[in-house]
């Protein structure tokens, strides 16, 4: 962290401050204008002037934007590997989310009201707002569902098997039909294992290059086509998470013209980095202009190339299928961007490719790799922080204001100042990102939760 960055609490007293003369973005009502952020015992104001203790923070290079929102983290509660829950959420506070939605593919699986309520009792003492999805079958093996309502009662605000698709269609056609009333997404992890099976990268003229087992986009394909079927049927709410393929976002787009209630999200990391981040290649997809897109790496970076920390699921994207996701981002068929912050330990990422676990940590890079899409011409700044705030706030029920009156829930970034991922300034209890070291643009300066600090970096 830098020396004078400090972490607040959900249950800190409520801040007063002013941000003179800020940028203020506000994807709900379509605004941006520049003016004085005034937040006055933890509500958002505009007639009052602030007290004259309150922290006062000079705005002209700075942007104000509601809290950001991640619909997928792995916090790793209960089992811990990685992550905790503390570190977790100081990693969200860190990258300007005020809420995270902790995923269910712990060890025990977040599968009966009394674990999730014991995850969500923590709650007031962390930088972050925890929201549960839990498990969609019980254990995550995809034989039986567990007890929707009583989980619903205990907090969860969608139901998922992440790290695996619900198995059978049987089983999510029931699932749909029981969380049709109850409101609450399915959330899917779209990949059939049979297809999918013991595959390490994403298939095509790079896997075959490196010798790695291919992963083919039908793989993602035949599981959103198949709930997309099954939810037009039983009318209930599927929503598809890290996509990553074109051909299952444009299923996603046919769905919703059809009315189908479906909505997805994607990862920054399947919009910024692609298969030949794999063979070491280190330019963001849109950076890699003139490369035959789906041709082979015309080199093999020895340092980079098999980098543990390229291995995710689902894999990183040929960069045709990356330029789609920007686009399907930008028209709005993908409707947020969750992070799937996949904390791991050493032990099991800086090991050979084939044996390294998948997962990328997300929280604290996400805005950065954002950021470097609206420089590059290809995403508006309003779209990309309704992306990570107000759309995925809207899929778990929670409201984003920037009115006044509402307790401050809102982040305030630095667009043009740069950073370095590494362990001095990361937060997170894990390094498992390809990131690691590289200058970043975009810088957070305050996140507010619930009118509270929850982390400054003020100069
Ligand atoms: O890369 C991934 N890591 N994809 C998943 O679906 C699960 C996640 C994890 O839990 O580590």
């Amino acid at each position: 962290m830098p020396a004078a960055a400090t972490f607040g609490r959900l249950s800190d007293p409520r801040a007063s401050l002013i941000v003179s003369d800020v940028r203020i973005i506000d994807p709900v009502r379509g605004t941006d204008r520049r003016g004085d952020l005034v937040v006055v015992d933890g509500r958002l104001s505009r007639e009052e002037r602030p007290p004259d203790a309150a922290l006062r923070i000079d705005g002209r290079s700075l942007v104000a934007a509601p809290g950001l929102c991640d619909l997928h983290t792995h916090l790793r509660e209960p089992g811990g590997r990685g992550e905790a829950l503390g570190s977790g959420t100081r990693a969200a506070a860190h990258g300007g989310f005020t809420t995270v939605c902790a995923m269910p593919n712990t060890d025990p699986a977040l599968d009966e009201a009394l674990r999730l309520r014991g995850l969500l009792a923590h709650s007031g003492d962390l930088a972050a707002r925890v929201r549960a999805i839990a498990a969609a079958s019980v254990g995550r093996r995809g034989e039986r569902l567990t007890d929707y309502r009583a989980l619903a009662a205990a907090g969860a605000v969608g139901f998922s098997d992440d790290g695996s698709a619900l198995a059978s269609a049987s089983l999510v056609r029931a699932a749909l039909a029981y969380l049709a009333p109850l409101g609450l997404p399915l959330i899917e992890h779209a990949e059939d294992p049979s297809l999918a099976g013991a595959s390490q990268m994403r298939a095509g003229p790079v896997a075959t290059r490196l010798g790695l087992a291919g992963w083919p986009p039908s793989a993602e394909l035949t599981i959103v086509e198949r709930d997309i079927a099954l939810a037009s049927e039983t009318g209930g709410w599927v929503h598809f998470t890290h996509l990553s393929t074109a051909s299952a976002v444009a299923a996603v787009r046919r769905a919703k013209q059809l009315g189908t209630r479906v909505t997805c999200d994607v990862t920054p990391h399947h919009l910024a980095l692609t298969d030949r981040w794999v063979a070491g290649d280190r330019r963001f997809a849109w950076e890699a202009e003139g490369v035959t897109a789906d041709g082979p790496p015309e080199s093999l970076d020895p340092q980079l190339a098999y980098d543990g920390s390229c291995r995710v699921n689902p894999p990183l994207p040929s960069r045709d299928d990356a330029l789609a996701l920007i686009e399907a981002l930008a028209d709005g068929t993908i409707d947020a961007i969750a992070t799937d912050h996949a904390p791991h330990p050493p032990e099991r990422t800086l090991v050979e490719f084939e044996a390294a676990a998948p997962g990328i940590i997300g929280l604290e890079t996400a805005l950065s790799v954002g950021l470097a899409l609206v420089e590059s011409g290809r995403l508006s700044l309003g779209r990309l922080l309704e992306a990570l705030s107000v759309t995925p706030a809207a899929t778990i029920g929670e409201h984003r204001s920037m009115q006044p009156g509402d307790l401050a829930d809102l982040v305030v970034f630095d667009p043009t100042a740069h950073w370095r991922p590494t362990d001095a300034t990361l937060a997170s209890g894990s390094r498992n990102t390809p990131l690691l070291g590289r200058e970043l643009r975009g810088l957070v300066r305050l996140t507010l939760a619930e009118g509270r600090i929850t982390y400054a970096d003020l100069p």
